[in-house]
């Protein structure tokens, strides 16, 4: 949105995936020192989101809302300063309705949305030090210009409070698997382009919730032109490292995720991940391509069913992409230099996983397991200009 603190995809952890709504000022703490003695701040991820139930059920007699008393008892403003002293950012959930998603659902007692509260909200926020609000539409009702008003309101009194806060919402929880698009680029930073997404391969009926990486990927992919500094696509947190995924499974996702210049916001339990899954989340090469200063959203460029080819241009001119394998068996996934938007030759291929390189002149090809993907970065070669302007996309330049 204007005003965009979020140039690069925001990196950082959120609380529900691992924690859903018993988070406590304790698993909070220790999550983000993990981050630290992990690697992963040193990596890029730097806010700390805690989601739902933080709060306490009775907003105080001036209307403001507070921390709950047990389950966070220094209070945010201790949270949060505790959290800038290990050199990250601080970030919070709440959602434009009486009620938050957990209120909603009965999983947490009453009604303390920022409904009616949004200026107010805003500046105790700002006051705690927040630097990155969640905000949840978590509702069947209201119709899109319902939602585009109501989420306009809160991004307006984040910026009227002059600190710089990511504003992240999520439009779409019990509203969209396969429904409606809409391009939140003047409203949010970063907007859900899905139901949640589980810790599942691919659900067979892509109708029906919950979501997989390949369903949230199939709905994602194709809006790859609304994605760019201070705009992006969020295909909801990283289920990398969470029980349903094998290790394969969880680094493709984590390279799909890379190669559409989502927000990397990991949601697995960080104080105990295993070191393979740390290497995961850490890959500084995937991380590059995700951060890159040009903003692109990668594209599916090629669908041959079981296989598909992902492309990211990137700001110095080469172009990562993805060979990916849906499929039950090994597979030869091929692409072009052509294909990914470059002319010329001869090629260096970088292999995003171990950094090897290689020299091509234009033939891009691997062996990639079940489930696994290959990734290069492409470099050597001259953009071309028609297939650069079609992959880098248009009319987003807002910021
Ligand atoms: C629905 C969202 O999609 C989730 O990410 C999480 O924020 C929950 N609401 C919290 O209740």
């Amino acid at each position: 949105a204007p005003g965009s603190p979020a140039l690069t995809p925001p990196m950082g952890w959120n609380s529900w995936n691992s924690f859903g709504c018993q988070i406590t000022e304790t698993q909070v703490r220790q999550a983000a020192e993990a981050m630290a003695s992990s690697g992963m701040r040193d990596a890029g991820y730097r806010y700390v989101v805690v989601d739902d139930c933080w709060f306490d059920p009775q907003r105080d007699a001036q209307g403001n809302l507070r921390a709950h008393p047990t389950k966070f008892p220094s209070g945010m403003k201790a949270l949060g300063d505790h959290i800038h002293s290990l050199g990250l950012k601080f970030g919070i959930y709440q959602a434009p309705n009486e009620k938050t998603c957990a209120q909603g659902s009965g999983a947490f007692p009453g009604a303390t949305g920022s409904l009616g509260h949004e200026a107010q909200d805003a500046r105790t926020f700002a006051s705690w030090g927040v630097d990155y609000l969640k905000y949840d539409w978590c509702s069947r009702n209201g119709t899109r210009d319902e939602q585009v008003a109501r989420f306009g309101i809160m991004r307006d009194a984040l910026r009227a409070t002059g600190r710089p806060i990511v504003y992240s919402i999520n439009p779409n929880s019990y509203h969209a698997i396969t429904g409606d698009k809409y391009n939140w680029g003047e409203v949010a930073d970063m907007w859900r382009t899905t139901e949640d997404l589980l810790d599942i391969w691919q659900n067979g009926n892509v109708n029906s919730y919950p979501m997989g990486v390949g369903n949230v990927l199939d709905v994602t992919a194709p809006l790859a032109a609304q994605s760019g500094p201070g705009h992006w696509n969020d295909p909801d947190m990283l289920v990398v490292g969470r029980p349903g995924l094998t290790l394969n499974q969880s680094r493709s996702h984590f390279a799909l995720w890379a190669l559409m210049g989502s927000p990397l916001m990991a949601g697995n339990d960080v104080r105990s991940m295993s070191a393979d899954i740390s290497a995961v989340l850490r890959n500084s090469r995937l991380i590059a391509v995700n951060q890159d200063s040009l903003g692109a959203g990668g594209r599916r460029v090629r669908d041959d069913g079981n296989t598909e080819v992902f492309a990211k241009p990137l700001s110095d001119g080469s172009v990562a992409v993805g060979l990916f394998n849906r499929g039950g068996s090994t597979a030869t996934v091929s692409t072009t230099a052509a294909q990914i938007g470059l002319s010329g030759g001869p090629f260096t291929l970088t292999d995003l996983w171990t950094g090897a390189n290689s020299t091509s002149n234009g033939q891009i090809s691997a062996s990639v397991s079940s489930h696994g993907i290959a990734v290069f970065r492409v470099s050597g070669g001259t953009p071309l200009a028609s297939q650069t302007s079609r992959l880098r996309g248009t009319g987003s330049g807002r910021c």
